[in-house]
């Protein structure tokens, strides 16, 4: 596979072993434009870690992770399974070079699950025989959409879709989500992208007030939406240097 993709690009920068030279080339470019990227793709990875282990103290033992890139690094299974050997998880994502890559990486792994599917078709999710073997949606589940709706655009209405989502899963479940947020540094930063090098990364950006449109209905639990390093970090890592500056925001709630 020689066209960069983003989730290829996102192993890069986690300084994984997926990627190609067209992908480290495209990172190069978005990195020249907005420097601070490659740090949020990392804190967001980190806050992966502390959503999953916090969901298993809660008892959750099962995740469905939407637009999941490539499953290492620290990723959903890795850290849910070091705390219980019996989580159960299915990784979403419709690119079909990270799901041929992602299916050799999961490899032996049989409560780990790689769906190629359109997260914009909850359908073909739920009713995929992978899920109803790993996810029992009779017990709470861990939603996961990390960096994700940031390529789902309005006109396929995200808050419906995640709605769509929540509604199919038992009381006691739980959304975790990141968002890049509207932010002027990110704008000039793909308008410098597309003076540069042409089309730029087909991105939505979104104000905090539409991220917490998506958890309507649910228990945002504590600490509330905030940038991603702040939401319960637990090491100065976590928290990295300017956490006022990095504009992703992060939040999960509960459905009761
Ligand atoms: C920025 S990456 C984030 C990957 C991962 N969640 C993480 O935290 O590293 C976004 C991923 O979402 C996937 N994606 C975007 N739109 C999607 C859709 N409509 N259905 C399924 N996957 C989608 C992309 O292919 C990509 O792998």
């Amino acid at each position: 596979m020689t066209y960069p993709s983003i989730a290829r690009v996102n192993d890069f920068w986690l300084e994984g072993f997926n990627h190609n030279a067209s992908d480290q080339e495209y990172a190069e470019h978005i990195e020249l434009c907005a420097p601070h990227i490659p740090y949020l793709v990392r804190a967001s990875r980190q806050l992966t870690g502390r959503m999953v282990r916090y969901l298993v103290d809660q008892g959750v033992r099962q995740f469905i992770d939407l637009g999941s890139g490539i499953p290492t690094r620290r990723h959903v299974h890795e850290v849910a399974q070091e705390r219980d050997a019996e989580c159960t998880v299915v990784y979403v994502d419709f690119d079909p070079s990270v799901v041929a890559d992602a299916r050799d990486v999961l490899a032996g792994n049989d409560r780990v699950a790689y769906l190629a599917a359109d997260i914009r078709d909850p359908e073909s999710i739920f009713g995929a025989p992978e899920r109803a073997r790993l996810i029992d949606l009779s017990k709470p589940v861990g939603l996961l959409a990390i960096e994700t709706l940031l390529y789902v655009s309005d006109s396929d209405n995200p808050a419906a879709l995640i709605r769509s989502f929540v509604d199919r899963l038992a009381p006691g479940s739980y959304l975790g989500m990141t968002h890049c947020s509207e932010n002027a540094e990110l704008r000039s930063g793909l308008e410098i992208f597309s003076r540069m090098f042409g089309e730029p990364p087909d991105v939505a950006l979104r104000g905090r007030e539409e991220f917490e449109g998506f958890f309507a209905g649910l228990d945002i639990v504590e600490p509330g939406v905030v940038p991603v390093t702040l939401w319960n970090p637990l090491t100065e890592e976590d928290v990295g240097r300017n956490a006022h500056l990095a504009h992703m925001f992060a939040g999960m709630g509960r459905k009761s």
